[in-house]
């Protein structure tokens, strides 16, 4: 297992260019297992959770043919099991997008319960009675969903909460369902855009993604198409925190600034200057250090979970103290007690996390348990005194393609060593 180290107090400068969103990539891959041809997808990110939806897709026979630039070509004709195991679940939880598409197209999918996982218990109950009430049935039996149907109906759908892959699923499954489906309380996210958008390029007749009301008129079939997946607006949002709290500059290319408003009004209200051209942004912190801000989560348009643990990473080394409520999932603190561990000051109030600014971190080993977390510890390392050990990074190769060489050509002094 990689470790990072990191020696803190270069002031990062430069430009990097950012990849595809892995939340995009994930549901258009799934996508593919609807399409009659053969649907090639561009600007797909090189992440170990794109591997894995991969590895999940080849074992059900679907075929895969990927380019040196990571254009993945799927042709879903030559399918023969209907299964996504409790083995490749368990390591990625979006291995349920597959259940939506398979059951839709196919008639039949078998797809692991996913479980809980390191930033809360995560259900999947809103996917499964959507579908239910599409005119599937499912049975789960033996931590599987079983799931059967002939051609699901198009109905309206009310969702009890605003849940992004649970959007994807019932949207992907809808295109081939008989008549009309509308999803209320749909999730606004971009990705759920992108899908939609990639979605009607195979032939499918989708409205208002973006919206809280998402229409779908049922297809007969889908085609083959060929898609660029959106810029990363997480992994950006990262990038532009690095740049803030070492005092720094960057430019990012490649980027989407359309899809990050709430991202970048809280790094201008820390002190940055941010300016934003059609596909680029750009952050100059000017040398000074970073003011607290308050951050609430939210889904989109509000601020992202996604998010929040690299800006608990900014307060703790900014000026002042501030609040940072997390609402959309119940247990995502889990990177406050090792930012603890390297001198921050951090109170821990049910899901509220208030910090009071310390001038500077003091390096220590630190562990990751999620994906975003790393990313904080790996933030954190960049302006700690000394060097900071960050362990178990296989959750950061999950979400952040070559996050060690765009932090170096950035002016960091990060290398990753074997265990
Ligand atoms: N929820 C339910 N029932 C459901 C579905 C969701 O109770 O049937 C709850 C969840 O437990 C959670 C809340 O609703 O408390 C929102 O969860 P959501 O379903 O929106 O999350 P998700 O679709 O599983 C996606 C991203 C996450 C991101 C969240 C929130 C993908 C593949 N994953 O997860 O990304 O945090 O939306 O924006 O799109 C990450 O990239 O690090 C990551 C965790």
């Amino acid at each position: 297992m990689d470790k990072l180290i990191i020696s803190g107090g270069p002031r990062l400068s430069g430009e990097i260019r950012i990849s595809g969103a892995k939340n995009a990539a994930l549901p258009i891959l799934a996508a593919t297992l609807l399409a009659e041809g053969p649907v090639k997808v561009g600007n797909i990110p090189h992440l170990h959770d794109i591997t894995v939806t991969m590895e999940l897709l080849g074992r059900m026979g679907v075929s895969l043919v990927v380019d040196e630039h990571m254009n993945i070509e799927v042709d879903c004709s030559t399918i023969r099991e209907f299964f996504a195991p409790y083995e490749l679940v368990r390591t990625m939880r979006a291995s349920i997008l597959v259940l939506g598409p398979m059951l839709s197209h196919f008639g039949r999918a078998t797809v692991s319960l996913p479980g809980g996982c390191a930033i809360g218990s995560r259900p999947v109950d809103q996917h499964i009675e959507g579908l239910v009430k599409m005119g599937a049935e499912i049975e789960t039996d033996g931590g599987y969903i079983h799931a059967r149907a002939k051609r699901l109906k198009g109905v309206r759908l009310v969702l009890d909460l605003v849940t992004v892959t649970g959007t994807e699923n019932l949207m992907m499954a809808a295109t081939l369902a008989e008549g009309t489906t509308i999803i209320e309380n749909a999730a606004r996210e971009p990705e759920v855009v992108d899908l939609a958008t990639c979605l009607n390029a195979m032939g499918a007749s989708i409205f208002g993604a973006g919206t809280d009301t998402i229409t779908i008129e049922g297809v007969r079939r889908l085609n083959g198409a060929s898609y660029d997946v959106l810029p990363d607006r997480i992994e950006s949002g990262t990038f532009l925190v690095a740049a803030a709290l070492t005092g720094g500059r960057v430019k990012l290319k490649d980027a989407l600034p359309g899809t990050m408003d709430a991202v970048l009004q809280k790094l201008r209200e820390a002190g940055a200057e941010v300016t934003v051209g059609e596909d680029w942004i750009a952050l100059d912190m000017h040398g000074r250090r970073p003011v607290a801000v308050n951050v609430k989560t939210s889904p989109y348009p509000a601020f992202p979970t996604d998010m929040q643990a690299q800006f608990t990473a900014l307060n703790v080394i900014s000026d002042g103290t501030a609040v940072i409520s997390e609402t959309v999932f119940e247990n995502r603190f889990m990177h406050v007690h090792e930012l603890r561990r390297m001198g921050a000051s951090i109170r821990l109030e049910g899901n509220t996390a208030i910090t009071s600014g310390v001038p500077v971190l003091k390096a220590a080993p630190v562990m990751a348990t999620d994906l975003r977390a790393s990313a904080s510890l790996v933030l954190a390392g960049l302006v700690a005194e000394g060097e900071t050990v960050v362990d178990r990074i296989y959750h950061i190769d999950r979400g952040y393609e070559s996050i060690e060489e765009k932090l170096t050509k950035l002016g960091a002094e990060i290398r990753r060593v074997p265990s």
